[in-house]
């Protein structure tokens, strides 16, 4: 499974870059905002730190916007994903500029029949969230299950992009279910490390190397 950061924020994006295991970034209206700057600086400042797929969501709500909105952000890198929502008008400007070959991830998909509108308009990318339903007391990881059989038994190519995971087993369970890419806020990425027996372990594999080795 491919990993995403699902963040703007450029030291996050960094400190992850260094451990070479961030593939991708997911960003969206909310984590521009909060960085402070428009979303063209920002994404293309994205796109010099990682070589992977970045997706860019559209502000437009009618497609006869989204779609030169969405030429205006695919312009500005050649891994730009351009993020549209899962509205009719974002499924009406999937299709047009999906067949133009711009790369689209449909957002904000919360049921698994929204996740077929989206192959059937050749999305690249749909990205159902998992917390979001989890929030609202139901498995959100059910999703993903669905989504993966629907595509699955139809041969569909759009890449099922868990998204909103917030613990270690949101992404243990969106792997073991076949999805193609986790995209996780730094705190979850960061969480994937620890194991309490993986500091003990190298706590005594380092006493008994120094007692050996130092103390005679
Ligand atoms: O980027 C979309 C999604 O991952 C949001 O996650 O935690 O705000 O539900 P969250």
């Amino acid at each position: 499974m491919k990993i995403f950061l699902d963040t703007a924020n450029l030291d996050e994006i960094r400190k992850g870059a260094d451990w070479g295991i961030v593939d991708g970034v997911t960003t969206n209206p909310s984590l521009i905002a909060k960085e402070g700057r428009p979303i063209e600086e920002q994404v293309a400042r994205i796109c010099d730190i990682i070589d992977g797929d970045i997706s860019a969501e559209v502000i437009a709500t009618e497609a006869k916007d989204m779609i030169p909105e969405g030429l205006k952000l695919a312009k500005i890198h050649k891994n730009i994903v351009v993020k549209l929502p899962l509205t009719r008008d974002g499924i009406k400007a999937c299709c047009a500029l999906s067949k133009d070959g711009i790369r689209i991830n449909v957002t904000l998909c919360f049921q698994p029949a929204q996740a077929m509108l989206a192959a059937k308009a050749g999305a690249y990318i749909i990205s159902p969230f998992v917390g979001r339903i989890d929030d609202m007391g139901m498995p959100g990881i059910d999703l993903i299950e669905q989504i993966v059989t629907i595509y699955n038994n139809y041969g569909y190519k759009t890449q099922v992009l868990a998204a909103s995971l917030r613990t270690p087993n949101h992404v243990i369970e969106s792997a073991l279910l076949g999805a193609h890419i986790g995209t996780m806020p730094f705190k979850t990425l960061d969480m994937l490390f620890n194991h309490p027996l993986t500091d003990k372990g190298l706590e005594q594999f380092l006493k008994d190397h120094n007692k050996a080795f130092q103390n005679g």
